[in-house]
C-alpha cells in the first residue's frame, strides 16, 4: 500500500507569555537599545558577505579549516566509531583517544597533563571553579575574557580586577589582599594586546600566588611549533595553569586546561562541566589530533601571519587609526559609541571588508569596536584591498577623533 504523507501545516507557535517581572527587566535594560539604537536588527548581524569578501571576522589564524588531512581524520573516525557511547568526560578511560589526545596537548604546551573540555568557556569555568574558593583572592586583568570572570563567580571567590596589563597595580592589590590566584590572557581577545607575562609571573611569585594564563589567542600562533606564549618566553614551568579555546587556531569546537598530576583526582570529582556535561565525540577528537600535527608543522604560516600583522598594523597606524594598544593578529577599530561602530561596520562591509562587531557585554558601554582578525592565508591582493578601504574611510570616519584616540592623546600630554 502506498503511504501518502499528509502535508505539514505551518501554524504560528503559541507561547505562554513571559512573567511581568522579566518583561519589565527587558523594557528597562534593553528596549531603547534594541528599538532606537539598533533599529530592531541584531547588532552583530551585518550583511551577508559575497564571494569576493575579505573575511576578517574569524579566528582560524593558520587557515586550517578544510585541510584535507583533518577532514580525512574526521571522516575515518565517523566511519569506524559505531559503538561509541556518549558519556560525561569523566568516564573516558586511560588509553582512550580522548586521554591520548590530552597527553599530546599537555606535551605540546610542556605540562604534566591536560583535560579536554567542550569549549574554551567551560575549560576556564571548570578549572577556576575548582582551584579557587571563597578564601582565595583572585586577581583578574580587567580585560580578561568573560569565561574567566564566570569561573571566579562559580568558585564564589572574591574577584579583584587590576588595571589592564599593569603588573604594578597587580603588585599593590596582591600586597593588600594576600596570596591567591592571578588570571591573565596571553593575547587579549578584544584588542590584540600582548600580556607582559614575565612581569606578571614575577609579581605572582613574589606574593605566593598561583597564575593561570589563557592562551586561546597564542596557542598555534606563538612560540616554537605554536606551543604558545608561555613556551616562547620560557615561562611554562613557572605558570601553574594554561587554558585555551580550540576554536581559534585549531578551528575546532573544544577547549582544554592543563593540570599537574597531583590535582587530577580531586578535579575529576569537583569540576562540574566535566561531570555534568557530555564528552567530545570521536570524530572531533580525531580532527583535533590531526589539527595538532598540522599546527606543529605550520612555521611558514606563522611567519606569514606575523608579516601580515606587522604590515596591516603599520598601514592602519599611518592612516591615523588608534590601534596602538594592541600588537598581535587581532586589531580593534574602537569607534566608541555603538552607533559609530555600526556605521563603521556598514561602511567596511559596503566595500567588501568584514570584521566583527564587539559591544557590551563583550566590551564596556561606549567602547564598542569592529574587530578585525588576520590569518596566514590572506593574499597580497586582499591585504591591499583592506589597506585601500582603510585609506578611503579615514577622512569619512575620522579615527583620530574617536574617544580612544583622544584618551591616548590626553595620556601622552600628562606623561
Ligand atoms: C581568551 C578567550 N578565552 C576563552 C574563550 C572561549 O572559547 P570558546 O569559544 O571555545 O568557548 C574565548 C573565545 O571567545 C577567548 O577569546
Amino acid at each position: 500500500m502506498e503511504v501518502v504523507a499528509s502535508p505539514v501545516r505551518e501554524t504560528a507557535a503559541v507561547e505562554p507569555g513571559l512573567s511581568s517581572h522579566l518583561r519589565q527587566r527587558i523594557a528597562t535594560e534593553f528596549k531603547d537599545r534594541w528599538e532606537k539604537e539598533w533599529k530592531r536588527k541584531f547588532v552583530t548581524h551585518g550583511t551577508a558577505p559575497g564571494p569576493d569578501a575579505v573575511r576578517l571576522d574569524g579566528n582560524d589564524y593558520l587557515s586550517v579549516t578544510g585541510h584535507p588531512g583533518i577532514v580525512q581524520a574526521q571522516l575515518d573516525a565517523l566511519r569506524c566509531n559505531r559503538e561509541f557511547i556518549v558519556q560525561s568526560g569523566v568516564f573516558q578511560l586511560d588509553g582512550s583517544p580522548t586521554s591520548r589526545f590530552e597527553a599530546q596537548l599537555a606535551a605540546h604546551v610542556g605540562k604534566q597533563g591536560a583535560l579536554l573540555c567542550q569549549s574554551g568557556y567551560t575549560a576556564n569555568l571548570g578549572l577556576i571553579q575548582v582551584i579557587a574558593d571563597a578564601q582565595t583572592p583572585v586577581y583578574v586583568d580587567s580585560l580578561a575574557h568573560m569565561s574567566l570572570w564566570e569561573g571566579v563567580r562559580a568558585a564564589g571567590a572574591p574577584a579583584h580586577a587590576f588595571r589592564h596589563n599593569d603588573p604594578q597595580h597587580l603588585d599593590r592589590m596582591a600586597a593588600r589582599h594576600g596570596p591567591g590566584l592571578v588570571i591573565v590572557d596571553s593575547v587579549y581577545s578584544t584588542t590584540g594586546a600582548l600580556c607582559p607575562l614575565q612581569e606578571m609571573v614575577e609579581v605572582a611569585e613574589r606574593h605566593g600566588c598561583m597564575i593561570l594564563v589563557d592562551e586561546s589567542h597564542s596557542l598555534g600562533t606563538h612560540g616554537p611549533q605554536g606551543r604558545g606564549l608561555c613556551a616562547e618566553l620560557g615561562l611554562t614551568q613557572r605558570v601553574h595553569f594554561i587554558t585555551a579555546s580550540l576554536a581559534k587556531a585549531f578551528a575546532g569546537r573544544a577547549g582544554f586546561f592543563t593540570l599537574p598530576d597531583e590535582l587530577r583526582p580531586y578535579l575529576m570529582c569537583h569540576s562540574y562541566p566535566s561531570i555534568f556535561s557530555s564528552c567530545l565525540l570521536p570524530h572531533e577528537i580525531a580532527g583535533l589530533a590531526a589539527t595538532l600535527e598540522v599546527v606543529q608543522r605550520s612555521d611558514t604560516e606563522r611567519a606569514q601571519l606575523r608579516r601580515t600583522t606587522q604590515r596591516v598594523r603599520a598601514g592602519f597606524t599611518a592612516l591615523g587609526y588608534p590601534i596602538g594598544h594592541g600588537s598581535e593578529q587581532i586589531i580593534s577599530l574602537e569607534a566608541g559609541p555603538e552607533v559609530d561602530t555600526l556605521a563603521l561596520r556598514d561602511r567596511l562591509e559596503e566595500r567588501g571588508v568584514f570584521g566583527a562587531v564587539f559591544c557590551a557585554p563583550a566590551t564596556s558601554r561606549n567602547r564598542s569596536m569592529v574587530r578585525l582578525t588576520l590569518n596566514s592565508a590572506l593574499t597580497d591582493a586582499e591585504i591591499e584591498r583592506v589597506e585601500s578601504v582603510a585609506r578611503e574611510l579615514a577622512p569619512i570616519v575620522k579615527p583620530w577623533d574617536w574617544p580612544i584616540a583622544r584618551r591616548n592623546a590626553g595620556a601622552r600630554a600628562t606623561n
